[in-house]
């Protein structure tokens, strides 16, 4: 990756960092991605959404947040910018989610629409959303908001289950926002169940039932399903075997859901990570030659040049 002079990039990035399963690995790619980032000169802000399970700062080396996303869902702070809390690297920013009220743990469908449009507006390269695990609505919407939605497997069957029910519930609430038509979004609603009786079962029946319904939002569909392209990780691969896993998720989605996924790359299984979280630090301030650090610069590198490549839209 070459270096760059930060905040170099038009506006900053949003990185969604999801995945049906918990223990996968996506805070530990999102802490890990946004260090590989700030080494290579880039600013960046990692974003804590879980805070049912908020990990992020110890990834990063921050013991006891301050401040953090439940003091923005209560209302106490009102200012995201006021929230953030420096990490030992710099460049590298956090807004932690610890201390949150479990009785009222995520925001509204409303706070969380200023929370994302406040994180965009960040003087930074590059925002990574972590995201809790599941598919709950919130989570959902956190991970669509992103430039760029990283969807994060292992190398099991049950991870790449709920990998193909992460991607559906995804593509499903994104369809749902976009279509204007009552009786379209009504249509989206009801394909939401798998024994609808409408007969739709995949995401391409779908689109030929709006399309025969109203063409107009057909043709709406159709883009926004084109625009639709979640990238895949596969974490803890430990044969040859394991990193194929990406390709066939990307034919599987292409052939079933007439969805585009693009497989953005693999990390190995290695007791380096291990010894970084130990440590709390990120693995390149520990194990810098490490396997697994090598191949989070390559993912890191792909997404700087997707950033390059997407040009100025502040
Ligand atoms: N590539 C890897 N090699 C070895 N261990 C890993 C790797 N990735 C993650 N882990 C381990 O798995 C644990 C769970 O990862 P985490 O990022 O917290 O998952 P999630 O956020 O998806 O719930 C980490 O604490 C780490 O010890
Ligand atoms: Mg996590």
């Amino acid at each position: 990756m070459t270096a760059a002079t930060p905040p170099h990039l038009p506006r900053a990035r949003l990185i969604a960092v999801g995945g049906g399963k918990g223990g996968v690995g996506k805070t530990f790619l999102s802490a890990n991605l946004a260090h590989t980032l700030v080494s290579a000169g880039y600013k960046v802000v990692a974003v804590d959404t879980d805070i049912e399970g908020p990990n992020l700062h110890t990834w990063l080396g921050v013991n006891s947040p301050r401040t953090s996303l439940a003091d923005f869902v209560s209302g106490r702070e009102n200012k995201v910018e006021a929230l953030l809390q420096e990490t030992p690297y710099s460049g590298l920013g956090l807004l932690a989610a610890t201390h949150g009220d479990l009785a009222a743990a995520q925001p509204n469908a409303a706070r969380r629409a200023e929370l994302l449009s406040a994180l965009r507006e960040l003087p930074c390269d590059f925002v990574f959303v972590d995201c809790g695990a599941g598919a709950h609505p919130a989570t959902i919407d956190y991970f669509l908001v992103g430039d760029e939605g990283l969807l994060v497997l292992h190398p099991e069957p049950t991870s790449v289950e709920n990998t193909y029910t992460f991607i559906r519930a995804a593509f499903y609430r994104r369809m749902q926002l976009a279509m204007r038509k009552h009786d379209v979004r009504e249509c989206v609603r009801e394909a939401m169940d798998q024994r609808n009786d409408r007969g739709i079962r995949s995401p391409l029946d779908l689109l030929r039932a709006v399309e025969e319904m109203d063409p107009e939002e057909g043709q709406r569909f159709s883009k926004t399903m084109q625009a639709f392209r979640p990238r895949v990780i596969v974490n803890e691969v430990a044969s040859t075997e394991d990193i194929k896993l990406g390709f066939s998720v990307r034919s599987v989605c292409r052939k079933y859901f007439g969805i585009e996924v693009d497989y953005a790359g693999y990390v190995n299984r290695d007791q380096a990570v291990r010894t970084a979280v130990l440590k709390r630090k990120p693995l390149a301030e520990v194990h810098p030659g490490s396997d697994a650090a090598v191949y989070l610069q390559r993912i890191a590198g792909k997404l700087a040049e997707a950033a390059s490549k997407a040009g100025p839209s502040r």
